[in-house]
């Protein structure tokens, strides 16, 4: 599994999402498709970015009770994406029953991720509101570790966190990071943020890149950068 840098296209709708796509000529682009493309285009949009051959992360996030996700993930499975993701506040249980709806019968099945905690939950956040008592770091870890034990393939987390995951949880379990910036470029709501080049320092196996892809003025150009930086 290479690394790669995915693009997050979070567009209003499925003409702004091609259009920008079309700007892409020699490489195909990994596209994440998240809840304000889908809910707003339908699942159809998964199988059109497919088909104009790029590879998809299809990241809704599901959160419900354990019998619930099985079946919604069966449908996903079906749509062709080549990674979807789930909420380790799921449970155990829950995730085992995802993986158990995402795979086909023969077999195969789309990458399955799991989110720790946002990075836009603070630590005071998780504590005084979520009543969960101890730090950030170690309830990212501890859910990585469920993840790990109901059999996903790794995690969505801070580039950050990264290194310890990949201690703690062997370097072939995934980690998906977003709060990707450059030094010279805006940080937006992104708070715990790094560069591509030490996002590749710092063992990220994916990098989620949105608003400095897509809102510059040369997008391509961008994401060149990205891959320069991140995956030679
Ligand atoms: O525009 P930006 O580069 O901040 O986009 C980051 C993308 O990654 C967004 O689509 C956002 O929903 C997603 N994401 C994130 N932090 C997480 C999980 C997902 O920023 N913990």
């Amino acid at each position: 599994m290479g690394k790669d840098v995915i693009i997050a296209c979070d567009f209003p709708t499925r003409e702004i999402c091609l259009d920008f796509l079309d700007n892409f000529k020699d490489r195909k682009p990994y596209v994440k498709i998240g809840m304000e493309l889908f809910y707003a285009t339908g699942p159809d949009i998964v199988r059109e970015i497919k088909a104009r051959g790029h590879s998809v992360f299809l990241d809704l996030k599901l959160h419900d009770i354990p019998n619930t996700v099985k079946s919604a993930m069966a449908v996903l499975r079906d749509l062709g994406a080549d990674m979807v993701n789930l909420h380790a506040a799921g449970t155990i249980s829950m995730m085992r029953e995802a993986l158990t709806g995402l795979t086909r019968p023969d077999g195969t099945r789309p990458l399955l991720v799991a989110v720790t905690q946002l990075t836009s939950t603070s630590e005071e956040i998780m504590q005084q509101e979520l009543l969960i008592p101890h730090s950030v770091e170690s309830v990212v870890l501890k859910y990585a570790e469920n993840a790990k034990e109901a059999g996903l393939d790794g995690v969505v987390c801070s580039p950050l966190e990264s290194k310890v995951l990949h201690s703690a949880l062997g370097s072939d379990f995934l980690t998906i990071t977003p709060g990707i910036r450059f030094d010279d470029g805006e940080k937006g709501d992104q708070a715990r943020i790094t560069t591509p080049a030490k996002a590749k320092e710092l063992g990220s196996d994916y990098i989620v890149v949105g608003r400095p892809i897509t809102r510059a003025s040369d997008p391509v150009t961008v994401y060149e950068r990205c891959v320069n930086d991140f995956v030679e």
